[in-house]
């Protein structure tokens, strides 16, 4: 285990989905899990760690014994406790004043100024990179970067759509950039969002409101898109996305749902086309490998993280930031702490 004191924390939409209670969580909790800060006291047997070494805190700390973790597919683990909002062997970081345990969401709770994980939930990175940014490695970008060349594989050339620009969506508009994909249609309802879009490399802009944004969509990606990617999280979104497909085109399925969503499509325009629709967790991020990898990009300058921060608040704004989060005004906020 290592104890980390908590330099930054973006504030996203799966923290907003537990506070409208469109996911079933035990309480009480401490949200936050985009974070990242500075390792302050190691635990015995930690051997890849010191403490001043700055770490992107992953919310997922593979078990690296199950059978998905040998296979290398860590995000897909299933022995780790991140999901039940504890440590490994069941303990808890936070307690109430009356000493009952209080969980942390996904095994972090980064809305705290100090956080315990296990050593494989930290992630050195260069003291170089700024904690806002590297604290929104530790969810958006390595997941909207990673469904594209992780998750979807998309080669230069191919068509993307991207429905839904927020956080996530802005880091897959930043992959598609990266490998150069075209072109590349991005929805959203929010102006700002758009423009920013458009920024990251989109090369056409529609309103998800527009009646024909499937006919729009199919007629700038040459009668379909290779890749449809959606990151609201909205089941009439998620619906859409075979429609938007051209042949053997794939679906991603990166927003997340509130819990008990169902969605239809057609089953032999599925066959028919030899479409594909997958889920994407964490964008088939290794942490290790990955997060290191987006710093690099950073540093070199090839993926721009710096415009994906909004309004940098205190642990104090956090009401407003999910305000904000929840009407999509404004880019994405930051919680930042000070060293303590
Ligand atoms: N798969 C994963 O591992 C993973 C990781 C992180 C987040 N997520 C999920 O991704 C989703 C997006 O997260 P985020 O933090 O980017 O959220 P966000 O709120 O920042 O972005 C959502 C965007 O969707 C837009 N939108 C809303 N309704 C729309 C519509 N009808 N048409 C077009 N655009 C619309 C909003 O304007 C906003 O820009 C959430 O469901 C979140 O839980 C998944
Ligand atoms: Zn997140
Ligand atoms: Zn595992």
């Amino acid at each position: 285990m290592v104890r980390v004191r908590v330099r930054a924390s973006g504030v996203c939409h799966s923290d907003l989905h537990v506070v409208e209670g469109e996911w079933s969580v035990p309480s009480p909790l401490v949200l936050g899990h985009e974070g990242a800060g500075v390792v302050e006291t190691i635990g015995p047997g930690v051997s890849g760690l010191e403490p001043g070494d700055h770490v992107i805190l992953s919310w997922f700390s593979p078990c690296r014994r199950c059978r998905q973790c040998a296979r290398g597919r860590v995000w897909l683990c299933t022995g780790t406790s991140a999901l039940e909002h504890l440590l490994p062997g069941g303990r808890t970081v936070f307690y109430r004043d009356d000493g009952s345990p209080v969980r942390s969401f996904l095994g972090l709770g980064t809305f705290a100024e100090a956080v315990v994980v296990p050593e494989s939930a930290a992630v050195p990175v260069p003291s170089d990179v700024p904690f806002p940014i590297a604290a929104l490695i530790g969810c958006s970008v390595t997941t909207g970067v990673g469904a594209v060349v992780n998750t979807a594989g998309v080669r230069p050339g191919d068509g993307a759509v991207v429905i839904g620009c927020g956080g996530v969506g802005q880091a897959i508009l930043m992959g598609l950039n990266l490998v150069g994909a075209e072109p590349v249609v991005a929805v959203d309802l929010s102006d700002e969002r758009l423009a920013l879009a458009k920024e990251m490399g989109a090369t056409h802009l529609l309103r998800g409101d527009d009646p024909d944004l499937v006919e729009k969509i199919k007629d700038v990606s040459g009668g379909g898109a290779d890749y449809a990617f959606e990151a609201i999280g909205l089941p009439e979104t998620i619906e859409l996305l075979p429609s938007l497909l051209g042949r053997g085109g794939q679906a991603i399925v990166v927003g997340m749902t509130p819990e008990g969503a169902m969605v239809g499509f057609d089953p032999f325009d599925l066959a028919d086309g030899g479409k594909r629709i997958v889920g994407c967790n964490y964008g088939s991020c290794v942490p290790s490998v990955d997060f290191p990898k987006m710093a690099r990009l950073y540093a070199s300058g090839r993926l721009p993280l710096d415009r994906l921060i909004g309004r940098t608040i205190s642990l104090d704004e956090l009401d407003g930031a999910l305000y904000d989060l929840k009407h999509a005004s404004g880019l994405r906020s930051v919680v930042v702490f000070d060293a303590g």
